[in-house]
């Protein structure tokens, strides 16, 4: 049976480190495509040269044409602008929804069956014009920042109770923003929930609010050191998880930018929600019950998505 193929649009520093995953993992063939003349083929040639030492087999290749992603099994979409410190994911709305369009009628053409993942930033809003301007059925586009998110967190608290990483769960719901919610309730540690490790003692409220805080902050965090470009080996590493799910139909349960039609009392848009991923690209939309309190948060995540939304319509009267 021949490799899947992953067609990688942009070859930044997240494409180039998704080629990286991709290939060491095996995951299939891989294209690198990106407007930068030399940058996809380079990278390509540079982790294909990894091959012998690292023992993995998979062809990698780096295009300006479109024609080459042709059939691919799974996009990755990176193209565009990231942020700069001082900037917000919002700030770069103008520029990435001018190269969505680009990339959609680009993937449309030529890979019209494919899973498609979006990174590009504002991502919730990036994701759901990529669909639009694509065409594929929502089910088949999503978008890569709760599994991100939620790496974050789960980080963070495997720092704060010293306990290994694989034990901790932990999920971030709505918007890839400012206003996201890490779910406290429903994350646990060794299967125990938060509000219970406070109460036994192991943290306090106010511990646990700054962790909360430093996961919405994760990426400026990481902006703020680098100076120059933002976040990339997390970013790559969350994405990989998601397509290996599809590729490999493994019915993960993942957080990611999944298309909503009533679940969690949102209506046709994308927002980050608790999702199953297989061979069928996003097969469920977990309708979770939140409280009071988690539900105003989150209603105000999902506000702050449509007013990214209706920015798009306002930039791209294709879009209204
Ligand atoms: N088509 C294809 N590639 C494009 C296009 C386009 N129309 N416009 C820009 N690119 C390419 C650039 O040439 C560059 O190589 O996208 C790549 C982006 O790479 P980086 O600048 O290194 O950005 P990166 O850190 O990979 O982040 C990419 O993901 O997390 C988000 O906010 C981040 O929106 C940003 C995106």
């Amino acid at each position: 049976m021949a490799r899947p193929k992953i067609a990688l649009i942009g070859a930044g520093q997240i494409g180039g480190t998704l080629a990286h995953l991709a290939a060491m993992k095996e995951l299939g063939d891989v294209v690198l495509f990106d407007i930068a003349e030399g940058t996809p083929e380079g990278k390509a040639l540079d982790i294909a040269e990894s091959g012998p030492s690292e023992g993995f087999d998979a062809k990698l290749k780096g295009t300006q044409d479109y024609a080459d992603i042709a059939g691919a099994d799974v996009c990755i979409v990176t193209a565009g602008v990231p942020r700069k410190p001082g900037m917000s994911r919002d700030d770069l709305l103008g520029i990435n929804l001018k190269v969505m369009k680009s990339v959609g009628e680009g993937i449309a053409k030529n890979a019209p069956d494919a899973f498609v993942i979006c990174i590009t930033n504002p991502l919730d809003a990036m994701v759901w014009a990529l669909q639009q301007f694509s065409g594929l059925p929502a089910n088949k586009v999503c978008g890569m920042a709760g599994v991100l998110d939620s790496a974050r967190f789960r980080h963070f608290l495997s720092l704060e109770f010293d306990v290994s990483m694989k034990d901790v769960n932990a999920f971030v719901l709505g918007g890839h923003g400012d206003t996201m919610v890490p779910s406290v309730r429903y994350s646990t540690v060794g299967g125990i929930p938060l509000p219970d490790l406070v109460d036994m003692g192991l943290t306090t409220q106010d511990r646990l609010d700054a962790i909360v805080q430093r996961t919405r902050d994760g990426g400026a965090e990481i902006v703020g050191l680098l100076k120059t470009g933002s976040a990339f080996y997390a970013p790559a590493t969350s994405a990989i998880e998601m397509a290996e799910a599809y590729l490999k139909d493994q019915k993960r349960v993942l957080p990611c930018a999944a298309h909503c039609d009533g679940e969690l009392g949102v209506k046709d848009m994308y927002v980050g929600v608790p999702t199953v991923i297989g061979a069928g690209g996003i097969e469920k939309v977990l309708n979770i019950k939140l409280n009071k309190e988690e539900q105003e948060m989150f209603d105000k995540s999902v506000d702050a998505v449509k007013g990214l939304v209706e920015a798009c319509k306002a930039i791209d009267s294709s879009l209204a």
